[in-house]
């Protein structure tokens, strides 16, 4: 077994944060790459739901290590609340989370810039958490933005903070987008966070790196999902990180030489959250009753998620991106009252069938899916635990999946909880995890 990327095949909310619990206990470390507290993971143990956000999972396993990447933006009252949170119901945090001193710090003043691109005339809103995560990323790629070594340089902290809240300030006033704040309050109020988190600070890439020299395993854990790439999704209805498997390399510092296999996870049928093209989209009953079944609702917003069909051409498109060796299949309790379940198995525009993802919104939109529709099997398959124990309609399902996306399926979730999945016996995933 070695190091291993986890990430999202459709727009996010697959149910990562379930399946990198399960798999947590068997790696020695789970390090996140990129995003920041716009990601939601949800994880049920026994009675307990934990949302995370910024903290890998891997924090609910006690004697593991989690890691915040370099790749992360972080906002610290966010940190601080999830790490409180987490000790309240007895979660060792101390001593267990590393924050890497690269990774880029989150201020207020990026919540009002995103006024910028969500509130005014003539901008095409995308539907963002409003978390100020695109305008952080935006002063990272400016070379302006302030990082985690930064913050715990008190002088220069104070410095660097006064002259970029300048600029912001300034931006804010000239787009009608100002929004009252303390700007000097904050700046206390970060100067003490900083000092509650220094204990957690260090080179992450240089603790990755000789964990791995020394033999220990890794688990890079992705957030949202390979299509609110910054690169390879549906641009600009995407997020501002990688959140593809190349991200994990930049995102951490661990060199592409040390990674030894990527697992996408997929929903049994595809969800997105804010705007943006989305092929199959159901907009008819159907849509309504996997929302309802699958209570598909963000779970950092409360947003209702958009709700559609399995879509083969985009998992085959993230499989290729990623190198997907298997995948796992998440929810798949919420077709089981289907009669029957359309699969899209091809885009056609302009009566050709297309051969490669379209590059552009305007593309994507004009797209007509081909559908083949399956029977459904009408039973429940809620908490089922092995293969065979699957209805035979439910496993041509999956075939039928595994068939056209020409990756294997490894591992079925059939509920929330760690103790209601399948992990396919004889797959290539349970080699990359034994
Ligand atoms: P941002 O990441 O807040 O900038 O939002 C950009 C897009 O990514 C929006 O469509 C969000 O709904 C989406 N997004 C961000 N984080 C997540 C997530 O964890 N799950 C699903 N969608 C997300």
């Amino acid at each position: 077994m070695g190091n291993l990327i986890i990430l999202g095949s459709q727009w996010g909310d697959e149910g990562k944060g379930k399946i990198v619990d399960l798999f947590s206990d068997r790696f020695d470390i789970v390090a996140r790459y990129q995003g920041g507290h716009n990601a939601g993971h949800t994880v049920f143990i026994g009675e307990k739901k934990f949302v995370l956000k910024l903290i890998p999972s891997g924090i609910l396993r006690p004697g593991k290590k989690a890691v915040i990447g370099n790749g992360l933006v972080i906002d610290p009252a966010a940190l601080l609340s999830e790490i409180e949170t987490l000790e309240s119901v007895g979660v060792q945090v101390a001593g267990n989370l590393a924050i890497s001193n690269r990774a880029h710090v989150l201020f207020p003043a990026h919540r009002m810039l995103e006024k910028m691109s969500e509130g005014r005339p003539g901008r095409v809103s995308l539907g963002t958490t409003s978390r100020g995560i695109g305008p952080c990323y935006e002063d990272k790629i400016a070379r302006r933005g302030i990082r985690v070594a930064d913050l715990l340089d008190t002088d220069f902290f104070r410095a660097q903070y006064d002259s970029v809240m300048e600029e912001k300030i300034a931006i804010a006033k000239t787009f009608d987008i100002f929004q009252e704040m303390d700007f000097h309050r904050i700046r206390d109020e970060y100067e003490a966070f900083a000092e509650r988190i220094r204990p957690m600070v260090c080179d992450t890439a240089w603790l990755l790196n000789q964990a791995i020299r020394a033999g220990k395993t890794v688990l890079f854990e992705g957030a949202q999902g390979t299509m609110l790439d910054v690169d390879h999704g549906t641009y600009p209805f995407v997020t501002s990180s990688s959140a593809s498997a190349g991200g994990a390399c930049t995102g951490t510092g661990v060199p592409p030489t040390r990674i030894d296999g990527v697992v996408g996870v997929s929903k049994a049928y595809v969800t997105r959250v804010g705007a943006g093209p989305f092929p199959t989209e159901a907009l008819d009953g159907a849509g309504e009753l996997i929302r309802k079944r699958g209570n598909e609702f963000g779970a950092v917003t409360g947003r209702p998620r958009r709700c559609g069909w399995f879509d083969v051409p985009l998992l085959r498109y993230t499989a290729a991106i990623n190198g997907f060796e298997s995948i796992v299949v998440t929810k798949l309790d919420v077709l089981d009252e289907f009669d029957r379940i359309p699969v899209c198995v091809g885009y056609r525009h302009d009566k050709q069938d297309l051969a490669e993802m379209p590059p552009t919104v305007r593309a994507i939109e004009k797209v007509d899916p081909v559908y083949e529709c399956l029977p459904g099997w009408n039973q429940s398959t809620f908490g089922v635990s092995s293969y065979a124990e699957l209805p035979a309609k439910a496993k041509d399902y999956l075939a039928f999946l595994e068939d056209r996306t020409g990756v294997e399926i490894g591992c079925i979730s059939t509920g929330p909880e760690r103790n209601q999945t399948i992990l396919k016996p004889g797959s290539r995933l349970e080699r990359l995890i034994a």
